[in-house]
């Protein structure tokens, strides 16, 4: 049979390892080994802020080895590599240092490959299977929130949502006893790939990457049934995807996808709606707010796709969360061809970093930017006035996130559901304990105390 073909480009011939010869740019001394990682790892914005105020909007950062890496900071340079209208930004080779995992997934592919295969996504994420994919979501929501009360975790809750609805609405796995295999070996998996590479027995890396194997198997096991099937998660139907010339993907790349979009949708939405919690807990004001929206609107128990799209004031509480605690604090890149930036000679296959937050967190574009003020996001100056590449939780461009509209919707049905029943208030004094590398998440619990309102 004729598969879809893979599709060489640019980024294929460069080596591995990316240069380090870029002594000529400015930066902070790093130390020997342990370059500027000491600074970076606690929280990179802080750091980075400073380097720029110190540099400029180009600048260099050392990592492990005080190998150096190129930050270019600010929303030009966001809007020059993210829209990279030359293709010279290869996401796989940005990524494929943290994410190795993800091979073959959409954003692990470059410039015509890329294209190819986002175009071949996005009918996922259209209106159309959005209504789809809430009916299942809306289930397991109100399955989470059915069993909530008193002091709980808000992280873990979040998680296991996400989970499930990454496992149901890509995967086609409900939660039951046949599919025990498979949750339990994603769960490791997206443990694990966080944990430190240690390639030692036992190490949380290396039972990931038995689990990865496991679930990779299972998948491609899969694939016949379900194209013989009439299943419509992301899985079944990618089995059934024929191009305009009636050829089909291949098997590696339709795991590649579905492995990919669980492990996309997992700890980013996680991350949010935990904080999210936090942030609505810590400041009741915007909780009455987002209730009083829920009232106005009176969704219906399953609320459809047009009853939650119309939630501005959910929808700033998410983007003002985003712009605080964005997932992921650094973007990577590796140009393919040298560029001219800021004054300075960028070479070929430089290892290039973009962090968000560096934008979202300065005060010449959010004024007060380290306060919560969702109203920023209504009709505030964050809507009329902010650069649209000065705000990039879900990055922008080509390989802006497929997610954004999905992750939304996700957030408005499970605040729609969980304040209709539910109090949030703080079970804990002070800010969240964060990290923020690799993904910013909460640091092990995120306590919150669930109220439940028809008690008061
Ligand atoms: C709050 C939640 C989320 C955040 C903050 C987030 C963030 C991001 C970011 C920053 C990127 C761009 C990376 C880059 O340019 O290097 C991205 C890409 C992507 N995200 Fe998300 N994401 C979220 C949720 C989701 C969800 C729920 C899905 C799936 C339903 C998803 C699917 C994807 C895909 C497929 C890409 C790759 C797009 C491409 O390469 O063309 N994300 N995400």
């Amino acid at each position: 049979m004729q598969y879809v073909p893979p599709i060489e480009v640019a980024s294929d011939g460069l080596s591995r390892t990316p240069t380090n010869d870029l002594g000529h740019l400015p930066g902070p001394r790093g130390h020997f080994y342990f370059g500027n990682l000491r600074d970076l790892l606690p929280d990179p914005t802080p750091f980075l802020l400073e380097m720029r105020v110190r540099y400029g909007d180009c600048f260099t950062v050392g990592l492990l080895r005080n190998r150096r890496v190129v930050v270019l900071a600010g929303p030009a340079a966001n809007r020059f590599v993210l829209l990279d209208g030359d293709g010279n930004f290869s996401s796989r080779l940005g990524w494929e240092v943290a994410l190795d995992v993800l091979r073959g997934f959409v954003l692990m592919r470059d410039f015509e490959d890329h294209a190819l295969h986002r175009a071949l996504l996005r009918p996922f994420f259209a209106p159309d299977a959005l209504r789809r994919d809430l009916v299942c979501m809306n289930r397991l929501i109100r399955d989470e929130v059915a069993g909530l009360g008193g002091a709980s975790d808000a992280y873990r809750l979040a998680k296991r949502l996400a989970l499930h609805v990454g496992l149901a609405i890509f995967g086609g796995f409900r939660a039951t006893q046949g599919t025990a295999r498979v949750y339990a070996d994603t769960v490791r998996v997206l443990d694990g790939v966080m944990a430190r590479r240690s390639r030692l027995p036992g190490s949380r890396y290396r039972r990931a990457m038995r689990a990865r194997d496991r679930l990779r198997a299972a998948l491609l096991a899969e694939v016949p049934g379900r194209r013989e099937g009439n299943g419509s998660d992301l899985f079944s139907r990618l089995t059934r995807f024929m191009d305009e010339s009636g050829r089909p993907l291949r098997e590696q790349d339709v795991v590649d996808h579905v492995f990919g979009m669980v492990f996309a949708a997992h700890e980013t939405t996680a991350s949010a709606l935990a904080l999210m919690m936090y942030s609505l807990a810590r400041h009741p004001e915007w909780q009455a707010e987002v209730r009083a929206e829920i009232v106005a609107a009176r969704p219906g128990v399953a609320p459809t796709l047009d009853e939650l799209s119309e939630m501005p004031v959910i929808e700033a509480v998410f983007r003002e969360t985003l712009r605080l605690y964005a997932p992921i604090q650094l973007l990577p890149r590796r140009n393919v061809r040298p560029f001219d930036w800021a004054g300075h000679r960028v070479p070929a296959n430089s290892h290039i970093l973009l962090p968000p937050q560096v934008c979202h967190r300065d005060a010449a574009t959010f004024e007060d930017p380290e306060s919560f003020q969702p109203g920023r996001f209504l009709d505030g100056s964050a809507r009329r006035d902010v650069d649209p590449f000065a705000w990039i939780p879900f990055g922008r461009g080509r390989h802006m996130c497929m997610g954004t509209h999905f992750a939304l919707v996700e957030a408005n049905a499970f605040f729609v559901a969980l304040l209709r029943s539910f109090d949030l208030e703080p079970a804990t004094a002070g800010a969240p304990a964060v990290e923020h590398l690799p993904v910013l998440r909460p640091s092990g619990s995120l306590p919150i105390a669930f109220v439940r309102r028809r008690a008061r």
